[in-house]
């Protein structure tokens, strides 16, 4: 089952807040409802939340009550400026929706309802390609996990983190289909837990080896030798190869370097921000006090108490091994093999929107 879908003109999805405990299917039939499904994190992982996006301008297209080709584009034009509003850090949201977009100015049409159309056409072909695109990068990380590697692994990335198969479980899942022995270490995530959550769920579900560990217990691994290579996602990427990712990620990668392990981030190109140099340019989003101080319904801090939540943080590109794509591993220097990458990427959108319109 994918994570977000198109079905009965809505939005559908995976409600991943209540994961493990429940397995419950969410839908929206308003812009500003899949925008609050990204905010409130029914859906998260920067993949999942771009397509999301894509569905989100599909579904503003649908409900417009537009009869003209330029109040359509209006109407998605303010959809877009909604939906890149509910979460600020994923570039893949208005990589996505900007898509969406560029589709709606450069079809050629005054009749409505084929814009309506092609705007469903491209976000369930965006759907598709990320399926395609995470199984050719789980294919490319593979080739540098060695057989009966320790893994260490942080926040979920894996199918529910994407459309499907996931980017840097899916390396793991890659390894599995390969018949490779893996065992991974799941950071528990804290304050979200989407390691303990989502993580463990996915993997004990795809019966791989695997322990749960609180964030604490990670740098005790890798100085004890239980840590082959650090494995994780990212939610932008700067042109210079320095990747945001889930609050945590620096942290591990610094102890990395300290003790000889390789680093690997795995992510699609929609991910890579040239438009950024480094990462001091990448918006940190701060998230609510609630995920701090709770446990589920547990208070587990004096009630009043402030808080500083912020969700990501960023990785200096020099502690970074490899960045894993679909168009293969980005190597130092990143400014120039995150280009190449980029470029192959879009040239292959474009040429299969060609063979499409064929
Ligand atoms: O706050 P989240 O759960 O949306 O954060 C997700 C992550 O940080 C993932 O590691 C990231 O999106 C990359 S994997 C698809």
């Amino acid at each position: 089952m994918r994570t977000v879908f198109w079905e009965d003109n809505r939005v559908k999805m995976i409600d991943q807040r209540l994961l493990p405990a429940e397995f419950v299917i969410a839908e929206f039939n308003s812009v500003d409802g899949v925008a609050r499904s990204i905010t409130e994190m029914y859906v998260r992982g920067a993949p999942a939340i771009g397509a999301t996006g894509a569905y989100g301008m599909a579904l503003a297209a649908q409900v417009s009550t537009a009869s003209s080709r330029d109040d359509l584009l209006a109407d998605l034009r303010a959809a877009k400026d909604v939906l890149d509003a509910a979460r600020p850090t994923a570039v893949n949201l208005s990589w996505a929706t900007r898509r969406l977009l560029e589709v709606a100015e450069q079809t050629v049409t005054d009749n409505v309802d084929d814009l309506r159309s092609a705007l469903l056409a491209e976000a369930e072909t965006l759907a598709d390609e990320d399926v395609a695109i995470n199984r050719r990068m789980g294919f490319n990380g593979a080739a540098v996990i060695p057989d009966g590697a320790n893994l260490l692994h942080h926040c979920n990335t894996g199918a529910l983190a994407t459309v499907d198969f996931g980017t840097a479980l899916g390396v793991v899942f890659a390894c599995q289909e390969q018949g490779k022995s893996i065992h991974v270490w799941v950071d528990e995530t804290r304050p979200r837990l989407q390691g303990a959550r989502l993580t463990a769920w996915e993997l004990m579900n795809a019966e791989i080896p695997m322990h749960l560990i609180a964030d604490n217990a990670a740098g005790h691994l890798m100085r004890a030798g239980k840590v082959d290579v650090v494995i994780f996602g990212a939610d932008r990427i700067a042109a210079n190869g320095d990747v945001a990712n889930k609050i945590g990620t620096y942290k591990l990668a610094v102890v990395a370097r300290e003790n000889g392990i390789p680093v690997y981030c795995v992510a699609p190109t929609s991910t890579v921000d040239l438009n950024l140099p480094d990462g001091d340019h990448i918006p940190i989003e701060e998230r609510g006090d609630d995920e701090v101080i709770h446990l589920g319904d547990t208070l587990i801090a004096p009630a009043g108490v402030p808080v500083y939540n912020p969700a990501f943080d960023v990785t200096p590109h020099r502690y970074i091994t490899g960045i894993v794509t679909e168009e293969g591993i980005c190597y130092p220097p990143f400014t120039q093999s995150l280009k190449n990458a980029v470029n192959a990427a879009q040239e292959k959108i474009v040429e299969n929107r060609l063979k499409r319109k064929k």
